[in-house]
Order: structure tokens, then sequence, then C-alpha cells
């Protein structure tokens, strides 16, 4: 089988931090392991200068190679144009969104200098699958080097609306640089149905049928490929992880009270102050709860020098010191809130101890979290999952109670019946949300791409 290329902004090099590898980490080393191949992109490291050569680590048969990048490239292209533009942009926050050519400038120069480092890296039959929206602009910079490879693109973010991306000063170059792939994976029909519009109502282009459209003169093959996780060791873990340290104290602390979790990363797109709020409505609402139920919020820090970053994690402390305030009791904790980081292992027992898991973001592309709090929960005694419309993961998780973060009342209302629900009918939602996370696995996610993207004539074979 011929190697693989994956680039990605952060690469997962296994080192002494490998232990700590999320899923999709391990799915894509895991695939390169079985046909050989590199992994390029950021090193995660800044450095007064970006890197002249990218760092190589040999792990046969993969070659990780990465670039740490200067501060001035680090602010423009990361914290800049991918997370105060991009990233708003797609995740529908238009009052966000930051348009500044200079970051739009330092976006592009970063993706040129990783088309020119990693040109000299690729062989003949190789295929290049790019992730994210950190590196829409690498495969137009790959073909003007001269880069005729079967080129494959996933967006593991929403992809906006025509009205929406039309706000994007720079959505004709953005949009024809998505073009120059072979291969374009998006998580779900409705983030697919606005990349045609785009192609359709604005490049001129034509869509040929449910899977090819024609646009800037080439034909792109572009499909939903919803991602899944390693359903199996999630499950295995909350089994192994319920009855170890961390969810023990946990178990102690909540003196036979109820838990409802949360698990994200401290983003605005996440809509935890939302939650919170909701939170705060369900305790007004129904008073019954109250004393019996506790919230836990954990949201490690992300992205944490962008200043939109820094005034979410304000506006949380003071909602959750709020909350507390004002419904706490000396033996009672309403709402415990925690920017600390734990382990997807800690985390599976901590989803199975939970009554009830409140998945809330306002857009998400697929939110993983959600079909992690699944398969982590007891079959015989299944948790209620709650879960925003917006997050791409309702589309296959049409049995748990679907709600609109927007509206604070309808999130109480969920959150009570979350608590109240027959067994019976928390084994029959959890049952059919279970085998779709069962049936849509990360590695099935993996295969189905890379078959489609194998799938693309290679040059050698138009040569032929
Ligand atoms: C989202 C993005 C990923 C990104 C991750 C963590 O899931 O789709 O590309 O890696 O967030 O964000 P960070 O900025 O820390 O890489």
């Amino acid at each position: 089988m011929s190697r693989l290329v994956v680039v990605s902004n952060r690469v997962a090099v296994p080192d002494a931090q490998s232990a700590t590898a999320g899923g999709l980490a391990v799915a894509l080393r895991d695939a390169l392991r079985s046909c050989g191949g590199i992994w390029f992109g950021w090193s995660g490291k800044t450095a007064p200068q970006t890197a002249d050569q990218p760092t190589m680590t040999e792990v046969e048969p993969v070659t990780y190679a990465t670039l740490d990048l200067g501060r001035k490239d680090y602010n423009e292209y990361y914290n800049g144009f991918a997370n105060r533009t991009l990233w708003p942009l797609f995740h529908y926050r238009l009052d966000l969104a930051e348009f500044s050519h200079e970051n739009h400038t330092g976006y592009l120069r970063v993706n040129t200098l990783f088309a020119e480092k990693l040109r000299p890296l690729i062989e003949d039959d190789d295929h290049i699958w790019v992730h994210d929206y950190h590196l829409i602009p690498l495969g137009r910079e790959l073909r003007a080097r001269g880069v005729a490879h079967p080129m494959g693109f996933y967006l593991h973010t929403p992809f906006p609306a025509l009205e929406v991306l039309l706000a994007l000063p720079s959505h004709a170059l953005l949009v024809e640089s998505l073009c120059s792939y072979d291969v374009l994976g998006f998580q779900t029909e409705n983030d697919l149905r606005a990349f045609r519009d785009y192609i359709q109502h604005e490049a001129g282009g034509e869509i040929v049928d449910a899977n090819t459209i024609r646009a800037y003169g080439r034909q792109i093959h572009a499909e939903v490929f919803p991602i899944g996780i390693e359903q199996d060791q999630m499950e295995g873990a909350s089994a192994r992880a319920v009855e170890q340290g961390a969810a023990r104290r946990l178990e102690r602390m909540l003196h036979n009270r109820s838990l409802m979790i949360g698990v994200d990363r401290l983003d605005y797109s996440k809509g935890i102050p939302e939650r919170f709020r909701s939170f705060e409505r369900f305790l007004e609402l129904y008073p019954a709860h109250r004393g019996q139920v506790s919230m836990m919020q954990i949201a490690p820090l992300s992205r944490s020098e962008v200043p939109e970053y820094k005034a979410i994690r304000d506006t949380l402390e003071g909602l959750a010191g709020y909350i507390n305030g004002r419904y706490g009791d000396f033996d009672w904790m309403p709402l415990h809130y925690l920017t600390k980081n734990f382990q997807r292992e800690t985390l599976a027992g901590f989803f199975r101890l939970s009554r009830v898991g409140v998945v809330t973001p306002l857009r998400d592309g697929m939110n993983l979290v959600a079909k992690e709090y699944v398969a982590s929960q007891d079959p015989d005694y299944p948790g209620v999952l709650v879960l925003s419309r917006f997050a791409g993961a309702a589309r296959e998780l049409d049995a748990a109670l679907l709600v609109n973060p927007y509206d604070h009342d309808g999130v109480a209302a969920a959150l009570n019946k979350g608590l109240v629900m027959s067994l019976e009918e928390r084994r029959e939602r959890w049952q059919s949300m279970y085998a779709k996370v069962r049936g849509n696995s990360l590695e099935y996610w993996r295969e189905r791409f890379l078959t489609v993207l194998r799938a693309v004539p290679t040059p050698m074979a138009l040569r032929a």
C-alpha cells in the first residue's frame, strides 16, 4: 500500500506526552503505522524565529516532521487568522470574528512555508491527507509546487452557511483553495450542503451529483464522513475507572446525590455560560432538586492568548461564584467548576457515575464528548444525554434529549426530565445511541475517508 502523508496543525509525536494523545491522534497514527509515511505540522512550540527546517523524529515506519513557529507566525497564523477569524466565523460567531489583513497574510505565509518544507518529503506514490481549518490553503500551495498527488482535506469544524461565509473578506480564495483537493470530508449533511451552496451560488460551479462538484476548473469529491470514537476503549476505560481512585472519591463526595457533568475545552462555541444560566433556571424552576443534585463542569483552558478566550473565562468565574453563592449551602455546592485537565480514562469513570451528560454547544462540528458519554455508560443503569441540536452529533444521537442551548428554560426542563426519567426509557434511549456510536467507530471513519482518497487516480495512473 502506498504511503500516507498526514498534515495537521498539531502533531502527536509519540514521546513522554503520548500517554495523553487523544483518540484522533491515535487513529491517525495507526493509519500511518500500517502503511508508513509522514505526519507533518507544527510542533506546538514557539521560538523567536520560525524553524528553517522541520525536526524529524523517526518512529519506524512513521516520520514525524514538525516545525517550531516564530512568535509572529504563531500570533498571526494560529492565534490570529485561524482562531480569531476562521474559528468564530465557522462557528457562526460573526460578532467575535476579527478581520485583519496582517493576520490573513500570516496565515497564507505559514501555509506557504508548510508547503515548501513538506514538498521535498513527498514521494511519487504518496496520498496526502490534510486536516482542519488551519491548513485550507496548503493544498493550493502544494499544487503550485507541482504536487499532483491525490490530496484529501477533512474539516473537523462546521462549514458555515453561505451568508455567514460571505462576511469573510477572503472567502473566494478560501473556497478556491478547498477546491485544490480531490476529496473533501465534512462532519454533517448541513456542512456539505453549505459548501455546495457556495459552489453553486457564489463560485458559479456545478453540482454534478450527490458527491461530485465542478468548480475552478477541477472536479472534486465532497462527502459526509461523521467522525467517531474508539468506543471499545472508552467502554473498557469507564468500567475500570469507575472502580478506581478518582471516581471513588467523586462518589464519596456526592453522598448519594445525582451528578450532571459537562466536559469541554474552555471555548465560547461550547455554550458554557448559557449552560450555567440554564442550570440556574433549573434550580429556580425545579426547587425539589436543590440539595439533591450537583453539576460538575470540567473546562480545561484552551487558546489562552486569544482575548475572547480570556473573556469567557472571566464570565464563567463570575457565573459560577454567583450560582454557588445564591443557591449553595454549607453542605452542598450546586456547581463544581474546574479548569483542570483530566486523563480520558478518569473522565470515562466520571461519565459513568453521572446521571446526566450535558453537551450543549452553540455550534460544534461533531462533539466527541457526546459520543464518549454514551460509550461510558453502564448498560444496565445508563445516564441521560442532554444534547444541543447544534452539535454535529445530534444527527446520529437523536435519541438524546435534544435542546436549543439558547433556550434556558428548555434546557432546564431537559435537565429535570433527565433526572426523573424512568430506567426503562433511559435504557431505550441509550441502546439506540450506543448502536450508532458503535456502528460508526473512529477506525471506520478513517477507513471510509482513506478508501475514497485511495480511489482517486494517481498522477502515475493518469500518465499510463
Ligand atoms: C478543535 C479543532 C482542532 C484542534 C482542537 C484543539 O477540535 O477542530 O483542530 O486541534 O480544537 O484546539 P487547539 O487550538 O488547542 O489545537
